[in-house]
């Protein structure tokens, strides 16, 4: 193979992976956000957000279900707000269970690594916070 088709295989390698992982990243738009649902919230929450979580269940109150958000506040998914109640910046009533700080819980996670410092840190954290509040979005009822 001459060097000009061995540079025009590489460039069609390369684009056949870029589109690949191009439609990977739409078809699983939410997979991050979903990912972080289950690990962190569907104990008190349940898994498909109902408020039905074996956590949430021990307790006098059921969180309440995070699928009705948009119907609750006239149609509109209250983006900000669901934001600052995930980072912990809103004051959240409930009944003999609390809803932990996630802001604290994924900076203290994020900064125990090594190399990951200041600002990187912190906006590794906004995209947990983004990416659980764009999946809470997508599977509203
Ligand atoms: C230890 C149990 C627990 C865990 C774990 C938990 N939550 Fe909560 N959450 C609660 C409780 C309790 C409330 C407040 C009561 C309610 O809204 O019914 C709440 C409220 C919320 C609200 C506010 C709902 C509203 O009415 O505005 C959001 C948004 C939310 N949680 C998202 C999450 C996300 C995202 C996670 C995971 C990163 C998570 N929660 C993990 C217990 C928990």
């Amino acid at each position: 193979m001459n060097s000009w088709s061995c540079r025009k295989m590489g460039v069609l390698a390369a684009t056949a992976v870029f589109s690949l992982t191009a439609s990977a990243a739409s078809s699983q738009d939410f997979s991050i956000g979903e990912r972080l649902f289950l690990e962190n919230c569907s104990a008190c929450h349940g898994n498909s957000g109902r408020g039905d979580g074996s956590v949430g269940v021990l307790f006098s109150a059921q969180p309440k279900s995070l699928r009705s958000l948009e119907n609750d506040n006239n149609g509109h998914f209250p983006f900000s707000e669901v934001y600052q109640s995930i980072k912990g910046e809103r004051n959240i009533q409930a009944h003999g269970i609390e809803m932990p700080v996630w802001g604290s819980a994924f900076t203290k996670d994020i900064m125990s690594n090594p190399f990951i410092s200041g600002p990187l840190g912190e906006e590794l954290v906004q995209g947990r916070i983004l990416a659980l509040v764009y999946y809470l979005q997508s599977i509203q009822d």
